[in-house]
């Protein structure tokens, strides 16, 4: 009796190690399961030779969308000292034409290379395809990958961004995102925060931090499932709605994002690459990611302001501008 036991046991856990190394070779795409085989594989093969760079050779997110449209020469003729990049809908051409007349005019610096760039993936709809199409030919500043365009894309939209930077514009010295429908006081980020004049930064990572977990309440705009995150809190994140880093955080982050699960809430996302990477954003409350009233004085002092409309970016612009010699 106790042979059959035993033999039922072994062959127990015979089927059960088949199946496990079974469904590691036919997943290995999938987090964990790859991880662990792939180094255990190699191993058991050949080499004892089992490093870091070994074990992540094959990505989780191969991030591998084609630039439908691109711009790879925007930094051949120098290195911009920041690099905008704005993400945006299809829609929105009242607000990217806001931007390029206010703010993120390039010719309004003329001892800065500043350069502003659209994000965008691909609309369902094509009519709205063409018609960016045509706005690119026109103003050549907006990129796009061939992926959907959706707010449960907007990850895929920021990664697109870091990779455009580390491809095409490396040697920029820093880098913002933000949205089309925010207020950049472009003065106080560049001569008060980032201050041309002195030494370049590396791994510097700066914006409006948040220290937050995850909301498990399914109507949110901001819902994260326990499948998809687990923890009850966020690493420190900066809000989306504005950030600022150097040059070098944009291929660490991309890179980074290729073995680090997706999340759809894009800031998240983003800080839990910034924690992999060891790097911790700087808390700046110049960042305002809610909506502020305008007042000259108020709008002086910040860095950003969020949910600001195409015809308010023009008056407060205006505004501003019209007002640079009175004092608070
Ligand atoms: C281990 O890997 C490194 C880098 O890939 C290589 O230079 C080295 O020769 C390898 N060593 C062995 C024992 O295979
Ligand atoms: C995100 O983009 C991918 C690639 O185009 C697509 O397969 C997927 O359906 C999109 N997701 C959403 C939620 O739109």
């Amino acid at each position: 009796m106790p042979s059959k036991v035993s033999c039922l046991y072994i062959l127990t856990v015979v089927c059960w190690a088949s199946a496990l190394w079974y469904l590691s070779l036919s997943r290995p795409t999938s987090a964990y399961v790859g991880h662990m085989s792939l180094p255990i594989r190699k191993t058991a093969k050949a080499a004892k030779n089992v490093t870091f760079t070994n074990i992540r050779t094959r990505p989780l997110n191969a991030h591998a969308y084609e630039f439908v449209i691109n711009e790879p020469n925007k930094c051949r003729d120098g290195a911009p000292f920041l690099v905008i990049l704005i993400s945006t809908t299809h829609k929105e051409f009242d607000a990217r034409q806001a931007i390029r007349e206010t703010w993120g005019d390039e010719s309004a610096f003329s001892d800065l290379r500043v350069l502003t760039v659209f994000l965008l993936g691909r609309n369902t709809d094509d009519v709205l395809n063409q018609m960016v199409e045509q706005e690119s030919q026109i103003f050549h500043d907006i990129v796009v990958e061939d992926f959907i365009d959706s707010y449960h894309n907007l990850t895929l939209k920021t990664m697109m961004g870091m990779r455009w930077v580390a491809t095409f514009c490396p040697k920029a010295q820093y880098v913002m995102k933000t949205d089309s429908d925010v207020f950049v006081n472009m003065d106080n980020l560049l001569y008060k925060l980032l201050k041309p004049a002195t030494k370049p930064r590396k791994r510097y990572f700066t914006g409006y931090v948040i220290h937050g977990g995850p909301i498990r309440d399914m109507r949110s705009k901001w819902y994260m499932s326990r499948d998809l995150y687990p923890e009850s809190k966020y690493p420190p994140f900066c809000s989306g709605t504005g950030y600022v880093f150097s040059s070098d955080v944009a291929e660490l982050i991309f890179k980074t994002s290729q073995h680090t699960r997706l999340l759809h809430l894009e800031d998240v996302y983003v800080g839990l690459c910034l924690r992999k990477l060891g790097i911790h954003p700087f808390q700046n409350t110049g960042f305002n990611h809610w909506k502020m009233a305008y007042s000259l004085c108020r709008y002086r002092r910040v860095i950003t302001v969020h949910q600001i409309s195409p015809e308010e970016m023009h008056r407060i612009w205006n505004d501003m501008s019209s007002k640079k010699h009175l004092r608070c």
